[in-house]
């Protein structure tokens, strides 16, 4: 079975008040076309194409790595328009797929399902029982039951509008049979359009039997028209990945204030989050994290037994297994930490790698170094790497010790078990094993008085 799955996405969304086309709006910082290309990937067989129209060059440049065929579609005259466009790529023997750009959240198994139901005698259309159909087109059957047509709201009698089945717009069937009903579509309705929805009524006067199906649930077929769905169906896809997490071993504190976009590609077991944590693009944690409230990690691979707490932000990062970090923290990109080193709260660190048992508690900004094992530095230390126009590197090696307050001017290296003194400005290679300090002698003026204001 060779399928063509075509994702209409021409529309506009003049509702969601946005110079963004709809399409490109995001559940889970991913665009809402990205989801449903993703989802029909899936299957196997498989040629996608996607109408597009709105905002064209946009959609086309933010998702110019999938692979579809692009067909555009310049004025949008309807969805049974936008389907011919994609007629003259249609095989006679394809089973076609009938997909919408702005219903992300539809599953594979519900299209599995759908799939299962075409035949040369039948098409098989996804519907829902919604409490309010408004909007919707209608599912009308025959006293037997028999679905005879899809009636749009705006062309519905008093009566068909009171039907509470509605046509999710999703169907399949094959594609001689589409072609032919596309041939005769006409847009002599309410909204001078071309409805594919037209399809159903030519289907069944061709002798084709309708077969419906419903999917678990009527989240997977909501579309998104405005802010207000699209931050419902954003709830629903974050509850869907807390219960996915939850059921593989991780603790959510409060699962509805967790939020995963991206994912966890290694996801090892007994990791806790506490609430609000955000956990963005691609990453791995292992086993026995805690991971702080309001601590947002990005693209990072987080090792076993390590505790991250409150507030911090660990973006293309690593951290190796039993590593402290924070409160407050914020490793920024090409930060590589081994084993058991301990970060402490407001320190900041860049491209730079720290060797195991080292430790930068307080305050502290290290960037563009290379930290050995073992190392201390102490609070308020700054490694100053710019000078207004090239970075360069800062060396400490294994055991040195860094007193407080002080500033490594790079490019300069501090030698093995080097120790620096509290508040030094450290300009030239500091060497091993011994003392460096660069301090102004302290002095007191005996005698000295405070000055006195005269009148
Ligand atoms: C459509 C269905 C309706 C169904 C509803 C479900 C028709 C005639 N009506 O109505 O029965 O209940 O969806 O949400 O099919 N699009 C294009 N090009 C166009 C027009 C639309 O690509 O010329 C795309 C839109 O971007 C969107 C999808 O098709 O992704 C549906 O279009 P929309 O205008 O929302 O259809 P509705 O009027 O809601
Ligand atoms: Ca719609």
């Amino acid at each position: 079975m060779k399928i063509t799955t075509i994702i209409l996405a021409a529309g506009k969304g003049t509702r969601m008040c946005s110079d963004l086309p709809k399409v490109l709006h995001k559940i889970a910082n991913r665009p809402l076309l990205r989801h449903v290309y993703d989802m029909s990937y899936q299957l196997n067989n498989n040629a996608i194409k996607i109408v597009y129209g709105h905002g064209a060059n946009l959609v086309r440049k933010v998702l110019a790595d999938i692979d579809v065929s692009w067909v555009e579609q310049k004025q949008q005259l309807g969805t049974g328009h936008a389907v011919q466009q994609v007629s003259d790529q249609i095989s006679d023997s394809d089973i076609v797929l009938i997909l919408y750009g702005d219903v992300p959240l539809l599953k594979l198994a519900t299209v599995k399902g759908l799939l299962a139901n075409v035949s040369d005698k039948t098409l098989a259309l996804l519907t829902v029982k919604l409490k309010n159909p408004t909007g919707y087109g209608r599912i009308v059957r025959d006293s037997s039951g028999k679905v005879t047509k899809i009636v749009e709201e705006k062309d519905a009698s008093i009566t068909e509008k009171e039907i509470v089945e509605g046509n999710t717009g999703i169907m399949a069937v094959e594609g001689n049979k589409l072609k032919k009903w596309l041939n005769q579509l006409s847009n002599h309705n309410a909204q001078g359009e071309y409805y594919l929805t037209d399809i159903i009524e030519m289907a069944v006067a061709d002798q084709i039997t309708i077969i419906t199906t419903q999917p678990e649930s009527v989240d997977e077929v909501l579309g998104v028209n405005n802010r207000i769905q699209l931050s419902h169906l954003e709830r629903v896809y974050q509850q869907e990945q807390a219960i996915m997490l939850m059921e593989r071993g991780v603790t959510l504190m409060d699962p509805v204030r967790f939020d995963l976009r991206g994912t966890i590609v290694k996801l090892g077991i007994d990791i806790v989050c506490d609430v609000n944590v955000i956990i963005e693009g691609e990453n791995s944690i292992g086993n026995n994290v805690i991971i702080g409230a309001n601590t947002h990690i990005k693209n990072s691979i987080i090792g076993d037994n390590v505790e991250i707490l409150a507030n911090c932000i660990i973006e293309n990062s690593v951290v190796g297994q039993g590593c402290k970090i924070g409160p407050y923290a914020r490793l920024r990109p090409e930060t590589v930490l081994a084993e058991n080193v301990h970060i402490g709260n407001f320190v900041e660190l860049k491209k730079s790698t720290v060797a195991s048992f080292s430790k930068i508690n307080h305050l502290s900004y290290i960037g563009d170094a290379t930290v050995g094992a073992q190392v201390n530095i102490g609070a308020g230390t700054i490694t100053c790497n710019y000078d207004g126009v090239n970075k360069f590197r800062t060396i400490i090696e294994d055991g040195a010790f860094i007193g407080s307050d002080t500033q490594l001017i790079a490019p300069v290296t501090v030698g093995k078990n080097a120790t620096i003194g509290a508040g030094s400005t450290i300009t030239r290679d500091s060497p091993e094993n011994q003392l460096t300090l660069s301090r102004a002698k302290q002095m007191t003026l005996a005698g000295w008085k405070r000055p006195v204001k005269h009148d």
